[in-house]
């Protein structure tokens, strides 16, 4: 019988909590003010141009003070060039994205412009769900043909915003990079699928750049460039659980573009898996002078399978030898830390640092690593020049510092 007092006040809980929970919810749903894009004019039939729609849903949100959800529901909209500019006059803005955005057909309406859509100077938005169809295949064959063809444009381009989460975000068939993240703080992308043709051009996964605290994680990536490419002045990232393939790989560079340049710090990559790709694990620059540098590097956990580089630091990148030949990279790399990376190169140079004669790498630690050649039959070699650094347990092929 004692123990029924106490029950009797959990039950009372029990029915006073939902009641608290529904008022709070509604109170908030009174207060997030919803613009759905069709009812402002845009038509779900994938024809018919609906980019003014989006601007006024875009606009109506970013004017008012109050929380938005801007809906776009099932359907295919079609959307030209579109740049939704901050600063907005409040910092939550939520995209409920249920149809498909798709670009337009032909290549040239976008043409040289280099983004289809751009959030600039943006704080406190994010992006649920939804499909974006750059539609680049033909700009590809272009490429491929070697005709004379417009650069294309990256699908979404996140430049000079902060607070931005992405999630469950589709991107296929970019004309160029898939999504940017340029100039950004606080930025995270996760559940995201990006797929394009293994032999598509340019179409990288995500790039980042010039940003900090970036997180990109439980994501798939296929595509024909870099499933995640790392430009100059990365800070605090953090990429996990990530699946690429096909691809290049995840690539810290090009760096050393710029004789002047800020340096990439502080990244980690773990639990990542690498099917048929380029290469693995990349940190690459250009072979001449620069301030650049990358530190602070984690690489953990990675399954590789067939691929052609898996672990590869390559200082003497100089596209079609020009500005480059018999120059030394500066760009200074160190502190890069391989730990429990294990599968089979596709090449028998299983390991290749390649460094800088200038600014050799120092502080490389390969950490349990396994790697065979040809699906476990022959074993595979390391490759070092100007590299430094220490092995620890069970390395194979066996370093070569
Ligand atoms: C490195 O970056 C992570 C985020 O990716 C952050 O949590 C951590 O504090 C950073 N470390 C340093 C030393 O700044």
């Amino acid at each position: 019988m004692n123990s029924r007092s106490p029950l009797g006040v959990a039950s009372l809980l029990f029915m006073v909590l939902p009641i608290a929970i529904i008022s709070s919810q509604a109170a908030i749903a009174a207060t997030v003010v919803e613009h759905n894009v069709v009812s402002l004019g845009a038509n779900p039939d994938g024809v018919t141009g609906s980019t003014q729609a989006f601007m006024g849903a875009w606009l109506a949100a970013c004017r008012s003070k109050r929380p938005a959800m801007i809906i776009v529901p099932p359907g295919r909209f079609l959307v030209g060039g579109a740049t939704f500019n901050g600063p907005c006059k409040n910092n939550a803005i939520h995209w409920r994205i249920q149809g498909v955005i798709t670009a337009p057909a032909d290549y040239n309406v976008l043409g040289n412009v280099g983004t289809w859509l751009l959030f600039q100077n943006v704080d406190g938005m994010s992006i649920s769900g939804g499909i974006l169809d750059g539609r680049g295949a033909a700009l590809w064959a272009c490429k491929a043909s070697g005709k004379n063809c417009p650069s294309g444009a990256t699908t979404i381009f996140f430049s000079s915003s902060r607070n931005i989460v992405v999630s469950k975000l589709m991107s296929l068939h970019s004309q160029l990079f898939h999504i940017v993240i340029y100039g950004c703080q606080n930025v995270r992308l996760q559940g995201v699928k990006v797929f394009a043709s293994g032999d598509s051009q340019n179409t990288d996964g995500v790039h980042v750049q010039l940003s900090s605290r970036v997180t990109i994680m439980n994501s798939k990536i296929r595509t024909g460039d870099d499933c995640i490419s790392i430009g100059a002045g990365t800070t605090n990232l953090w990429i996990e659980n990530v699946a690429c393939g096909p691809g290049h790989g995840i690539s810290i560079g090009s760096l050393g573009k710029d004789a002047v340049e800020p340096g990439v710090e502080n990244v980690t990559v773990k639990n990542v898996v690498f099917g048929g790709t380029q290469n693995g694990l990349r940190i690459k620059s250009w072979g001449r002078p620069s301030t650049g540098f990358a530190k602070n590097i984690l690489f953990q956990h990675a399954i590789m399978y067939n691929v052609n580089n898996p672990i590869v630091i390559d200082q003497n990148y100089c596209p079609s030898n020009i500005n480059c030949p018999g120059q030394y990279s500066g760009v200074k790399i160190s502190d890069v830390t391989y730990k429990d990376i294990h599968g089979t190169s596709a090449t028998e140079v299983a390991v290749k640092f390649d460094c800088s004669l200038k600014n050799p790498c120092t502080g490389i630690r390969l950490d349990n690593v396994k790697l065979t050649y040809k699906n476990d039959q022959q074993p595979a070699r390391a490759s070092c020049v100007n590299a430094g650094g220490l092995a620890f347990g069970l390395v194979q092929p066996s370093s070569c510092f």
